[in-house]
Formats: C-alpha cells, sequence, structure tokens
C-alpha cells in the first residue's frame, strides 16, 4: 500500500504572484515564446528558475514530456540548452517545432509573404471585399457575396460561431493564395502566424479559462493581421543566430517513451501535464487544427483524444484500459468512490457524470504509464518538475493531484525531494484554495 506523501515545503516559489499573474508573458519573453500560445502555456520564468535550480546548462539534455506550445524547449533553446519535448496534440506539437526553428531568412520570409498578401488582396477585391478596415460592426451583409465555407462535416468539428462567414472566407482565401504563391520553405512560419491570428484578431473566440465563443465579428481584417504577425517573427528572427542548438519535438504519446528516445539521454524534466479538471483541450485548439487542416475529420479528432491523457469524460473511450495501473492505490480508488457515491446521492445521471470517477483513475493510471516509462531514459540523478493542480471539478471532491503523483512516483521507484507552492486559486465551486504545486523528484537510477 501506497503512504500518501505530504512533503510539502511551503516556502514559497519565487517569484510567486497571484493568480493570473504568475502565468503572464513578461514582456522580454515575448521573442519566439508569443508566436502561438494557448491558455494552458506555463511561463517561461517558470523554466527558467528550474533550471537553475538544476543547475543544468549546454552540456545537459532536457525534456519536456507534455511539451504544450513548446515553452520548456524555446526556453531552452534561448539558454543554449539541448533539449528535446514530446506532444500529443498535432496544433500544439506544431506550434512547437516552428517556434525553435529559427533557420528561416526573416527578409526572404518577409518577401514571400508580402507577396502571398498581394495576391490575396487582389482575389479579395475582385470579389468585392475589403480587407484593409473592419466593415461596420454587426451590419455586414455576408449574404451579399458568394463566400467560401468549408464542407459542412468539417464545419461540424468547429465550435459553433467561432468564426464568422466573412472573415472565413478571407482566411480560405489566404490559405489558397499561400499554396499557391508562397514558397514551401516559409509555409510553416506562415501557417502559425495564421494560427495565432485566428485565436486573437480574426475568430471569436474567448479564453477564460474554459475555451468559448464571445462577441461575434461580422468582419475582421485577416490579410493585414497575418502580416503584422509575419514581421514581429521576423523580427524576433533578426534579433538571434541560430546556434544549432538541438531542439526537437516529437509528435507522439508520453505514455509510450521507449524507443522513441535513447536509454540514459535525460538529465532534467520540465513540464506540466493535464490536470483532471474535465477541460477538453481538444476545444482549445479546435478552430486552428482545422482551419490548417490539421484535423480533417471526426475521425481524426478521436485519434487525438486518445493519444491523450485522460482528463476528460469528453475523451474516455469503452477499451480504455489506463486505470489498470491504479487498482492497488488506495487513494484514487477512495476518490472515484467518493465521487460514484456524490454523484448517486445527488441524483445525477448524465452519462458523463457517470464516467467522472472513471477518468479520475484513467488520468492517474495514464500518468503512472509515462512516469514508469520514463525510468530508462532518464540519467541516474535527473531531476524533474512537474507543474500540477489541486482539483475539485468532480462534484466538488478534491483531488490533491500534486500528492497523489508525488505517491505514485514514489512507488515507481522515484525520490520526492519537495513539493513547491507555485500558486493558489480559489476553486468558484466550494471556495476551497486550490494549490498549483511543482511536484519535485529525482531519480536515482
Ligand atoms: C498543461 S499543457 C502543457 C503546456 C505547456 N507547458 C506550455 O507551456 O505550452 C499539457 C499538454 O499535454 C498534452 N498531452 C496530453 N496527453 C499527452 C500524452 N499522452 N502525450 C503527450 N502529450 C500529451 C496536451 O495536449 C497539452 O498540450
Amino acid at each position: 500500500m501506497n503512504q500518501l506523501l505530504t512533503v510539502q515545503s511551503d516556502k514559497p516559489y519565487t517569484p510567486r504572484p497571484s493568480g493570473k499573474e504568475s502565468n503572464r508573458l513578461h514582456s522580454q519573453d515575448t521573442p519566439f515564446h508569443d508566436w502561438y500560445r494557448f491558455v494552458l502555456s506555463f511561463p517561461p520564468h517558470l523554466v527558467r528558475d528550474y533550471l537553475e535550480k538544476f543547475q543544468i546548462d549546454s552540456g545537459h539534455q532536457v525534456l519536456d514530456p507534455f511539451s504544450g506550445t513548446g515553452t520548456t524547449v524555446v526556453e531552452c533553446k534561448k539558454r543554449g540548452i539541448p533539449s528535446v519535448g514530446v506532444e500529443a496534440n498535432v496544433m500544439a506539437w506544431f506550434a512547437g517545432e516552428v517556434k525553435v526553428d529559427w533557420t528561416p531568412d526573416p527578409d526572404k520570409l518577409l518577401a514571400d509573404s508580402r507577396t502571398v498578401a498581394e495576391a490575396a488582396l487582389e482575389v479579395l477585391k475582385k470579389e468585392g471585399i475589403e480587407d484593409e478596415q473592419m466593415f461596420g460592426q454587426g451590419y455586414t451583409d455576408a449574404s451579399m457575396y458568394q463566400l467560401r465555407t468549408l464542407p459542412p462535416d468539417i464545419l461540424k468539428l468547429l465550435l459553433t460561431d467561432s468564426i464568422s462567414p466573412l472573415p472565413l472566407h478571407k482566411v480560405l482565401v489566404l490559405s489558397e493564395c499561400q499554396e499557391k504563391y508562397g514558397k514551401p520553405e516559409f509555409r510553416r512560419h506562415q501557417k502559425l502566424a495564421l494560427a495565432k491570428e485566428l485565436v486573437t484578431s480574426i475568430g471569436n473566440l474567448h479564453f477564460g479559462p474554459e475555451v468559448g465563443v464571445g462577441k461575434k465579428k461580422s468582419d475582421a481584417p485577416v490579410v493585414a493581421a497575418w502580416l503584422d504577425r509575419i514581421h514581429v517573427m521576423c523580427q524576433d528572427l533578426r534579433s538571434v543566430e541560430d546556434s544549432g542548438i538541438p531542439a526537437k519535438i516529437y509528435h507522439a504519446d508520453s505514455r509510450n517513451l521507449v524507443g522513441l528516445l535513447d536509454p540514459c539521454l535525460i538529465d532534467a524534466v520540465i513540464t506540466s501535464p493535464p490536470y483532471p479538471n474535465e477541460k477538453d483541450y481538444t476545444r482549445t485548439t479546435r478552430l486552428e487544427s482545422v482551419l490548417l487542416e490539421f484535423i480533417t475529420s471526426k475521425e481524426e479528432l478521436r485519434e487525438l483524444k486518445k493519444g491523450l491523457v485522460r482528463s476528460n469524460t469528453r475523451g474516455v473511450y469503452k477499451d480504455d484500459t489506463d486505470d489498470k495501473w491504479v487498482t492497488e492505490n488506495p487513494e484514487i480508488q477512495r476518490i472515484a468512490t467518493a465521487i460514484e457515491d456524490r454523484r448517486i446521492e445527488l441524483g445525477k445521471t448524465s452519462g458523463f457524470e457517470k464516467l467522472y470517477g472513471r477518468v479520475t483513475k484513467l488520468y492517474f493510471g495514464g500518468m503512472t504509464r509515462h512516469l514508469a516509462e520514463l525510468r530508462p531514459i532518464l540519467r541516474p540523478g535527473a531531476q524533474l518538475a512537474y507543474v500540477v493542480g489541486d482539483q475539485a471539478s468532480y462534484l466538488r471532491v478534491m483531488i490533491r493531484t500534486g500528492e497523489i503523483l508525488a505517491d505514485i512516483a514514489t512507488s515507481l521507484g522515484y525520490e520526492v525531494e519537495r513539493i513547491d507552492l507555485f500558486r493558489t486559486r480559489i476553486a468558484t465551486a466550494t471556495k476551497e484554495q486550490l494549490r498549483e504545486e511543482v511536484v519535485i523528484l529525482k531519480w536515482k537510477g
């Protein structure tokens, strides 16, 4: 039986600004990091802090097995430290890979993008569509135009109204011109710039932190916004020389690492896995994933979800078996039972609610599989930092994620050095304090 570990250090992680502030991108960090981020991203200063605490330098190799938009790998590259990432969500993986590709000549990238932009503006002009400035808010009659759109089955993959018809038309024209007139060597950077604008200036999404549809814009500048973004990228590329520091992100599942990474490769892990919080992370990146053609069918979306550690009931499948890894863990079994008992007590009967207990077991089972797979890849003495948050999303039953993860790690032969406090949040439903923590582990080998 595993004993729950309570090796907590209340010595605050420094600096420890409260809530949102601690996650914000500092202005000096915008180059490369800001090419594309999502609400799940952690801040580069947190990565820096642990690189320093672990005394990592250019002779070491860092891993982020849940690399998201690549914050750890980008920060390592900026500091001349070799690193590798693993990410299962194709859009996030693509973003990370592009953010560490500093090879394009910025002048050529800009010139090529201008050619594409001019071609797109020309097509739009012929159709009588302006892109220089927004039409009157809310009054543009899109039905006046023959607008391009997506096939109905693809449109269904998007969050309803996440992009209005006129901006969508412009995005499709721009993408077509990119294919037709742009040089292939610049396409990835150009696509990422479009992804960034889709979630900021072009689409109707708002993030708070859940993704939702906000005020619907009848129109929005697309080509100009995209070209502005390319300008920023070019400025960043001009500010550095690509020193060839290895920085690679694999599109893969961190529960299957053996064969992907060499044995005894990694000196430090700095990462933030998903939390068991009922958020469907594939929704966060849905608009750009579909418009950039990373997801082209319901089946592909399902495959994407299957490659993720289970953290919400919309991503649970009948043949999932990760829960087998935690049948012997009393705390996880207790939580799953408490959730199920509470569900029955409250008379909640939806299919999703019935899965709350199971998804909790699948989540910790998936994390167990990951930590087990990681062991041969670590060098003896490797240090690990896992940023995780407590949750009370399942009928208000408290899940102390950091403590449980530490307990699992111990059972797999890791040493728990301490648990740092990153920040606290107040749970809206229970008004209880939820800790976001950094679990510090050591692999002795
Ligand atoms: C909290 S986010 C990480 C954010 C990242 N630190 C950043 O700054 O962008 C967790 C990430 O884990 C990814 N993920 C979930 N399950 C995975 C798996 N089995 N293998 C690899 N990545 C996975 C998700 O797609 C998500 O991008």
